[in-house]
């Protein structure tokens, strides 16, 4: 009997692809929001830019910095999988390594920047 897809370990990846895509649709409002208090309402604005040097504004952009990073990765890391498509479409131990070098790059981006903006 067919296995279903859950139980094979690149399901996560999809997972993570589709909940950092996700995560990016929902941030990009608030954000371009955010950005046109520059215009509407400058005092706000102000206090908005104060509000980002709290520690959990912090923590919350290296989360964001990940998302971005591990769905540009990952998206990237699909896309040549879609132009290089293998002969048989089974789902090989190279896959499963570019999927994981995706995740480590991310880590490493969202890291780097999360260590630059203390
Ligand atoms: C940074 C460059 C980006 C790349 C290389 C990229 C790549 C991709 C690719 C290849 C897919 C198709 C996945 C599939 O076939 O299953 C995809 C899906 C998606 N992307 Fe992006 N993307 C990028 C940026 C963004 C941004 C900025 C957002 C949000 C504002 C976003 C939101 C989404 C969403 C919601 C999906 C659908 C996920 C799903 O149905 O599972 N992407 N992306």
């Amino acid at each position: 009997m067919k296995k279903p897809a859950r139980t094979h370990r690149l399901w996560l990846a999809y997972m993570l692809h589709r909940l950092s895509g996700i995560g990016l649709v929902l941030f990009l409002p608030i954000h371009f929001w955010l950005l046109s208090l520059a215009l509407t309402d400058r005092a706000a604005m102000a206090d908005a830019l104060q509000f980002t040097a709290h520690p959990l504004v912090k923590i919350a952009e290296y989360g964001l910095v990940f998302l971005l990073a591990v769905h540009l990765f990952g998206g990237v890391r699909l896309l040549v999988l879609e132009w290089a498509r293998p002969v048989s479409n089974r789902w090989t131990d190279v896959h499963k390594t570019l999927a994981a070098f995706a995740v480590a790059l991310a880590f490493a981006v969202s890291t780097l920047f999360f260590l630059r903006a203390l």
